[in-house]
């Protein structure tokens, strides 16, 4: 059992947990992810380990409530426990010092695991421009941490509530723009907003990590619901990924294989809220 030490709310329904869990924070490196399950009846839920401190043996999950297993998750409170949890899995990001200019995208919930990929990667001496993308400025998250941590930090939101008004690859382009010599551009976020980084990228030959979010189940290769195409490769997310060269990944077909449980993850949910 993996206790909860601290519940945030960043938004309505935005959380973040702070969870006991000290042999997966001795190991944990930015990139990579966990899965968990609250009870003996809930499904596996891949999430990015968002922070962990080593020292006092704890990971942060951050989530939004989206579906049944969110929703079950956000109804506990400190002092419970999670089920399972399964971690560090995934391959870390690759982080190298002096690789210059790195322009690290989070859009929406992207933020929590862009964030420790930005520190680290200030922390080994590259130069960290972050952008950070929101519907609006009232679910903007981490604002506050990611300027700690970033050299410059770019905010948009789609309604221009906050910051330049549009998406991130409005900042993006406009970086581009001027000039600016980016080494690596790191995004996470929802699919669209990956595929578009990828896009503003391609015809500029700058590589592109994005980082996958597909169904997953075992988390360890074994049953292959995580598979995405790269190239002309079959790649399962949990282990060889989640990170993957951008401009290679068919985000369409991936699109397609998340929306196909969507109508069963519906029904699921309203049984549970009722
Ligand atoms: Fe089963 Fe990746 S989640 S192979």
């Amino acid at each position: 059992m993996f206790k909860i030490l601290n519940k945030k709310v960043l938004h309505e329904n935005i959380l973040q947990f702070t969870l006991e869990a000290p042999l997966i924070a001795r190991k944990a490196e930015p990139g990579q992810f966990v899965v968990l399950r609250v009870n003996e009846y809930g499904e596996r839920v891949p999430l990015t380990i968002a922070d962990f401190n080593r020292e006092k043996g704890t990971i942060d999950i951050i989530f939004m409530v989206i579906g049944a297993s969110t929703t079950v998750l956000a109804s506990l409170n400190e002092g419970d426990s999670i089920l399972d949890l399964v971690g560090p899995l995934g391959k870390k990001t690759d982080i190298r010092p002096d690789m210059g200019t790195v322009v690290c995208i989070g859009g929406g919930i992207g933020v929590a695991p862009i964030y420790p990929i930005a520190r680290k990667m200030k922390q080994v001496g590259n130069h960290v421009i972050t952008i950070m993308g929101a519907k609006n400025k009232d679910i903007l998250i981490l604002k506050d941490e990611m300027e700690k941590i970033s050299d410059e930090v770019i905010v948009t939101t789609d309604d221009g509530s906050y910051g330049i008004k549009g998406f991130v690859t409005t900042a993006l382009q406009q970086l581009i723009d001027k000039g600016i010599d980016i080494a690596e551009v790191v995004a996470i976020g929802p699919v669209i907003m990956m595929k578009t980084v990828a896009d503003t990228t391609r015809p500029y030959n700058i590589k592109t990590i994005v980082s996958l979010n597909p169904i997953m189940v075992d988390g360890t290769g074994m049953c292959g619901g995580c598979r995405v195409q790269v190239g002309d490769e079959t790649k399962f997310a949990c282990v060889d990924g989640p990170e993957f060269d951008g401009h290679l990944v068919d985000f369409v077909n991936l699109m397609e294989r998340q929306r196909m449980y969507r109508p069963k993850e519906e029904i699921e949910k309203d049984h549970i809220c009722r």
